[in-house]
């Protein structure tokens, strides 16, 4: 499965002009032991999404020749999420550093000739025109070796580039092997470059691990290219959020809010209203139409669609459903893997679980729980009823209270209403059963047998009235 990357790449910009052929590596070896969790760090979500979607995502939209993803850690489970369809894997056993992580590639590359792109699966905020700029940045110069590089003000963890006095890069040091005038240095490696396939794999043949994490670092070849009086350049982006490197889940907390605003303005841009967009969390695969307007403090997750004109309300948790036009979805209503057509009308407090069809103008009020269900055109639900695997028929009126009763406690039954049934107050459908259109079912009752078309079914014990008797008055003691 690769996760569609629809909102902010267009067609137009994959089609960059290259005058090289392009390889594009990401690495995702690494465990990540910053990050304190059993998952691998490129795992961790971003917006709804694996991070290493958002370089993967970047790569296919420059359409480079080839796309190489290093795993290492839960490999297997990497693989798995993000399919090889589209991309090829280059297994690194042990991470020995990136320097070896590229090295992995190098069966795969091994006849390609051109540039190589190399992405950091732990630094998910990069644009596709920012990667654009660096390969076409790279040609122009004529460099074997550029490094994307920012400045930071606070450069903790990062590696810093050292430039001569005319300005060209002589090396890169990381944090831990930096004397004190080097930890000064505000400009950092971002850990993307762009170089020459041939130079690099040579490069790498060459470089050791005498460093204080007694890894082969990637950085190191920019240290060899300058030793053989090669250029190596330097593009600045000015945006340091945009390269941010995630160590830890500080970072990623980060790295979310950052995307989420993203998604967040360009939603308004297409005409969505915010009321609070700081309190709003919309995944990085929801779409949403024209004149929607969503309340503070809504999540909207997964592969969600909601439609033009709808009004979410706060609170309201919508995942992974199809939400159609001019629907209101009110207060603190969730909804999960469930649809719901144009029109209809939804909670406060309302709960649609998996398998819910809401069909159109149909309204579910407060504590309304619908599990696996269809609700016909127009039938409505308004108060406190449990309606499981049930099928519904249109203008249906259900009366506070019902509940279908579709569980045995071995297996679930299936309940059918047919249109245009008027269900009393307080019933309870003991399932499997069917009522057919037209009919009635008085309130309070239980329904165990079918209900024939245009019956009035009742069943409840008829109501007798005795004559009170009150207790005499006690006698007052004094
Ligand atoms: C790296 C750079 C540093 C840069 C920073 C930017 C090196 C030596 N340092 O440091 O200059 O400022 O990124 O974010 O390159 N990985 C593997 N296999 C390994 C080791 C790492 O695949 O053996 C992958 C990781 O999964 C990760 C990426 O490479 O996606 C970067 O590794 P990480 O350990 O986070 O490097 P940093 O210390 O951040
Ligand atoms: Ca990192």
């Amino acid at each position: 499965m690769l996760i569609e990357f629809t909102n902010t790449v267009s067609e137009s910009q994959g089609k960059m002009k290259r005058i090289k052929e392009l390889a594009i590596i990401i690495l995702a070896a690494g465990k990540g032991k910053r990050m304190q969790s059993r998952l691998v760090k490129v795992l961790h979500r971003i917006a709804g999404l694996p991070m290493l979607c958002y370089p993967i995502n970047a790569a296919l939209a420059l359409g480079a020749e080839k796309v190489i993803v290093v795993t290492g850690h839960q490999g297997e489970r990497v693989k798995c999420i993000f399919g090889d369809e589209e991309i090829e894997y280059a297994f690194q056993k042990w991470q020995l550093g990136t320097g070896d992580a590229v090295r992995a590639t190098e069966e795969r590359l091994r006849d390609f000739v051109g540039n190589v792109l190399i992405l950091c699966g732990d630094v998910p905020l990069i644009k596709v025109e920012t990667l654009q700029r660096l390969v076409q940045f790279h040609d122009s110069s004529r460099s074997k070796v550029t490094v994307l590089t920012t400045r930071m003000s606070d450069a903790t963890g990062y590696g810093r580039v050292v430039r001569d006095r005319s300005g060209g890069v002589v090396k890169i040091v990381e944090e831990r092997d930096a004397g004190k005038k080097e930890k000064k240095i505000t400009e950092i490696n971002t850990g993307i470059y762009c170089m020459d396939a041939g130079f690099l794999f040579k490069a790498l043949s060459e470089i050791g691990k005498e460093n204080a994490q007694d890894e082969y670092y990637l950085t190191d070849v920019a240290a060899v290219a300058v030793r053989d009086g090669i250029k190596v350049s330097g593009l600045l982006v000015k945006d340091a959020e945009e390269v941010m490197g995630i160590n830890d889940l500080i970072d990623l907390a980060r790295a979310d809010r950052i995307m989420r605003q993203r998604i967040n303005s360009e939603l308004m841009k297409k005409g969505v209203t915010l009321i609070d967009p700081e309190t709003v969390y919309i995944d990085r695969d929801v779409k949403i139409g024209r004149d929607t307007v969503i309340y503070p403090a809504c999540f909207i997750e997964g592969t969600t669609t909601v439609g033009e004109g709808c009004v979410i309300e706060s609170g309201a948790m919508i995942v992974d459903s199809e939400i159609g036009n001019h629907v209101k979805v009110k207060s603190y209503s969730v909804i999960a893997e469930s649809k719901v057509k144009d029109g209809a009308s939804v909670g406060p407090f309302a709960h649609l679980r998996p398998g819910t069809v809401l069909e159109e103008a149909v309204k579910v009020g407060n504590f309304v729980e619908v599990k696996k269900s269809t609700i016909g055109k127009g039938s409505k639900a308004s108060h406190l009823s449990y309606i499981g695997d049930t099928t519904m028929g249109e203008d249906v009126n259900v009366g506070a209270g019902t509940i279908t009763c579709n569980y045995d406690g071995n297996k679930k039954h299936p309940t059918h209403i047919e249109d245009r049934v008027f269900i009393g107050s307080d019933t309870q459908f003991i399932a499997p059963v069917r009522v057919g259109r037209d009919s009635i079912i008085g309130a309070g009752s239980t329904i165990t047998r079918n209900v024939p078309p245009g019956s009035l079914a009742v069943s409840r014990a008829r109501q007798k009235n005795y004559k009170r008797v009150f207790a005499k008055k006690p006698m007052k003691k004094d």
